[in-house]
């Protein structure tokens, strides 16, 4: 029998999936409406937030919180380089100073020391943006401490269904004020694009509605304007008060959410499975290492990234040759990331120099994802890992 071609990574959707998208469909609400209502209180509850706002994708969801944080021009925020370029753009998009950090060895994510120093150097820092690198989060609450009162949005992107390091689901916001998802296919649930932001603060969560849908305010009470007041309750009238975006939700993208979230603990513990047993049988393989793989974090990891660091110089072969080779075997690889500040756009932007971020350096030369996604049979995984065994000996 052919083997279908395995993805690095690849959406689980069923037929209650499907079923839940085509009722939509045939409902009043396509655009943003009741699914979309459901699906964000569905998600709060998931992750113990008191909101949730979902939006068009992740990359708005970034976007909208750093300008509920009323992040703007002169300020100064601070991103690991060691992420998709998403979570670097957003504060740029809002006018403000961007700043590249260099990422920890072992959890491949921001440092608590590396933003006290940061801080120390730049006390008007206005915010930190913390990655949750492949679905782990690390060193929150000492981040949390090392920010004081900045803004903390933590970049949850692949990260939904993970825990922090005390066991409380990862979007609760307990070390920070907000959380980013992004629902793409690949991620832990998927509702085809998408995004969300939760957060425990309610004037967070207003403002946060209101620029994904143009800064208009539909509120008599919020509104501001003396031609506001005078209408006051018409059904018809509505403020504009800061310049937003058309950042919606669709009720078809949400329905499929509302169906996916439900089975976040089943795909989670499947990705767990698979990520132990390559664990076993990968971690024993020459000139390969397996960051993250501490049991612990294993355990608590959205698992949403199951990476190799390969001596591809000890190896005698280029990472290039070998992805080529898993391609011709049905294999799919990928590489997270490129670091940012390769990036050309970054480069004449903050004039970057790859000698400041070396642990992101050695990272990026070794690293590749391999297939993990919850619909993998255990002869999938079998096949990965005897692939990779045959080729890296
Ligand atoms: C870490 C991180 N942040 C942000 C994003 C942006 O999410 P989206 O693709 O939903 O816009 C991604 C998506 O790949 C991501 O991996």
């Amino acid at each position: 029998m052919k083997r279908t071609f395995l993805g690095y990574g690849r959406q689980e959707v069923d037929d209650a999936d499907i079923a839940a998208v085509i009722d939509t469909l045939k409902s009043d609400f396509l655009t943003q409406g009741p699914a979309v209502e459901r699906f964000e209180s569905a998600l709060a509850e998931r992750v113990g937030a008191r909101h949730a706002v979902a939006v068009a994708n992740g990359t708005a969801a970034l976007h909208v919180a750093c300008l509920a944080a009323g992040i703007g021009p002169r300020d100064l925020a601070l991103v690991p380089t060691m992420t998709f370029v998403a979570t670097a753009n957003a504060p740029v998009y809002c006018g403000a100073t961007m700043r590249l950090a260099d990422i920890d060895t072992g959890s491949r994510s921001l440092a608590p020391a590396t933003v006290e120093r940061f801080i120390a150097e730049n006390p008007e820092t206005k915010a930190v943006l913390p990655v949750h690198f492949a679905g782990l989060a690390s060193g929150s609450p000492e981040i949390r401490n090392a920010a004081t009162n900045r803004i903390v949005i933590e970049d949850g992107c692949h990260a939904l269904g993970g825990e922090y390091e005390d066991g409380q689901p990862i979007g609760g916001c307990a070390y920070s004020d907000m959380t980013v998802f992004s629902f793409h296919p690949v991620k832990p649930i998927t509702t085809g694009e998408g995004g969300a932001v939760t957060t425990n603060d309610d004037a967070f969560a207003h403002r946060l509605r209101m620029f994904r849908n143009h800064g208009i305010e539909r509120d008599p009470d919020r509104w501001i304007s003396d031609e506001g007041s005078n209408e006051a309750p018409s059904p018809w009238f509505y403020e504009q008060q800061a310049l937003g975006f058309n950042y919606r939700m669709t009720d078809i993208q949400a329905a499929l959410g509302l169906s996916q979230i439900s089975k976040l603990d089943a795909f989670r513990a499947r990705r767990l499975e698979i990520a132990q047993y390559y664990d076993a049988r990968l971690g024993k393989l020459d000139n390969v290492d397996i960051p993250q793989a501490d049991p612990k974090e294993r355990a608590r990891s959205g698992l949403h990234l199951y990476q190799l660091d390969i001596d591809f110089d000890a190896l005698g072969r280029t990472r290039t040759q070998v992805m080529a080779d898993l391609k011709k075997a049905g294999i799919g690889t990928q590489v997270h990331y490129i670091p940012v500040h390769r990036q050309p756009f970054y480069k004449s932007y903050g004039k970057f120099e790859v000698r400041d971020f070396p642990v992101a350096e050695r990272h990026y030369a070794g690293t590749l994802s391999i297939p993990l996604f919850p619909s993998m049979t255990d002869e999938d995984a079998e096949f990965v890992v005897e692939t990779f065994t045959d080729l890296l000996s």
